[in-house]
């Protein structure tokens, strides 16, 4: 099995990249038979989607689509601005074919500065997840400022949270036929008029 590990932050010192680290960290000592991928955005040079096909990007674009189409299950870190995802997190999910994530296990980690915006998991990451008709981990994990010290992630409880997350990811995934996923999405054209 192959899961593919987001840290969604362009910021040097990334607390979101601290918590998908420690995920992917118990997945590699505990889970010997899976291999993850971390995908730290920071380190990507990625073209805007401009609607053209994505099998046409090159570069960084192209290896972060193959990345994720090849992955069986996800776990997507986050910042949250705005009540909502970063730009560049939201640009990869544009990049990728409308097929990428069908039927995959989506779990998904988000970090705030506010002890308020949880909820943003909800209503902004699970709709996207629904988009691509993938599942999604009913938990989540979101941290804020007070679980971080010293440049580090500190809080015991967030910790065992995002071990209880990886261990659910392998454990759903597994226990998954990806291709039953109840009714077929509809075709979404990207058509521009340059292709028309
Ligand atoms: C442009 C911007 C918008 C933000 N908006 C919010 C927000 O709406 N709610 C919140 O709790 N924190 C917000 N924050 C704080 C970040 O979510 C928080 O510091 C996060 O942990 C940063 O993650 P990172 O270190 O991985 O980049 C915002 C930060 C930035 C830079």
């Amino acid at each position: 099995m192959k899961i593919a590990a987001i840290a969604g932050s362009l910021t040097p010192l990334s607390k979101t990249l601290l918590t998908v680290k420690e995920a992917v960290g118990h997945i590699r000592r505990h889970h010997d038979h899976v291999e993850v991928n971390l995908i730290n955005l920071k380190e990507y040079q990625l073209d805007f989607c401009d609607g053209r096909d994505p099998s046409e990007y090159e570069g960084d674009s192209k290896k972060i689509i193959k990345e994720i189409v090849e992955a069986d299950a996800l776990i997507v870190g986050t910042p949250i601005y705005r009540g909502s995802i970063p730009g560049a997190l939201k640009n990869v999910f544009d990049l990728i074919p409308n097929t990428a994530l069908k039927g995959k296990v989506l779990a998904f980690i988000a970090t705030g500065g506010s002890y308020h915006h949880f909820l943003a998991i909800e209503h902004q990451l699970k709709p996207l997840a629904g988009y691509f008709k993938a599942y999604t981990l009913p938990g989540n994990v979101y941290a804020h400022n007070d679980h971080f010290q010293n440049k580090q992630l500190t809080d015991e409880g967030i910790k065992q949270r995002l071990h209880e997350l990886s261990d659910s990811v392998v454990t759903l995934s597994k226990s998954l036929d990806s291709k039953v996923i109840g009714a077929e999405q509809p075709v979404i054209p990207r058509q521009s008029l340059a292709q028309t």
